[in-house]
């Protein structure tokens, strides 16, 4: 199988203030994982410095075998990021939305590869909406289309449910479902149900630091708890001594 995502004694930090302090993480090809903790952690900074969106102080990050540092060229044609905040473009279609990534991707077919995603994400009835008066379910949809439009091999998605009603959320979920075995797939999120259904493994962080790392099995077990969320409320509690 390989590492799609190797970090080692990753810093990251914001004058004085240390926002990711030393951490390693390694995420299998192939698999979706699922970075946890509370707000400030440090998810997003991780995830910016991994796709080469911000600099690092210290340590060294490779994706699929290729330094962010040295090799970024090469990184940039294989991942893609869909951020925290939606990035699609308000004024113009769902439809000009999707031919616009196709274009920025100098995607030979644009036409086809739009109607492929429309179809894809069941879009079809808002194609020739603007997305800017689309629900937030369907821009956060719209947002993962556009994500994938590049057939990246390695996606990280920044709280990619928030804001979704049950349903959507669901419905996400069977989207991102589909995506595991065809790309690794790295999320953020606040809904622990979501991380335990999804992912195949867990990093938990807090004060930029990884605090336990596994499957939601492991984790659970190690905190000795039946329910991920009181294994997460255990294990970010001020009061819990390492192993
Ligand atoms: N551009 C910045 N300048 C200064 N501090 C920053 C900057 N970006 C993030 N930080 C700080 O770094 C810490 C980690 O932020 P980060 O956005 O990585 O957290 P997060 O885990 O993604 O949180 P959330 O769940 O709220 O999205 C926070 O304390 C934040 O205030
Ligand atoms: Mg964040």
């Amino acid at each position: 199988m390989g590492k799609a995502i190797e970090i080692k004694g990753l810093v990251k930090r914001y004058g004085k203030f240390t926002a990711v302090d030393g951490i390693d993480l390694d995420v299998e090809s192939g698999s979706l994982f699922a970075l946890l903790g509370e707000n400030g952690a440090g998810k997003t900074t991780t995830i910016k410095a991994t796709c080469g969106l911000t600099r690092f102080d210290a340590g060294e990050i490779k994706v699929c075998g290729y330094d962010v540092k040295s090799e970024y060229g090469e990184i940039r044609k294989i991942i893609n990021v869909a951020p925290q905040e939606t990035a699609v473009a308000a004024r113009l279609t769902v439809k000009e939305n999707l031919l616009l990534s196709a274009d920025l991707y100098g995607i030979a077919d644009r036409a086809r590869t739009a109607a492929k995603f429309i179809d894809e994400f069941g879009l079809r009835e808002a194609e020739n909406k603007r997305a800017g008066t689309l629900s937030g379910g369907m821009q956060r949809r719209l947002s993962l289309a556009m994500a994938l439009v590049p057939e990246p091999k390695v996606l990280f998605l920044d709280e990619p449910t928030l804001g979704l009603d049950v349903r959507a959320r669901r419905d996400l979920w069977r989207e991102l479902k589909n995506l595991k075995d065809r790309m690794t797939v790295v999320l953020t999120t606040h809904y622990l149900e979501e991380a335990e259904t999804l992912s195949d493994g867990v990093a938990i962080m807090k004060n930029g630091k990884i605090l336990v790392c596994g499957t939601a099995e492991e984790i659970k077990k190690r905190a000795g708890e039946y329910s991920f969320e009181e294994a997460f409320l255990k294990i970010t509690g001020d009061d819990y001594a390492q192993n």
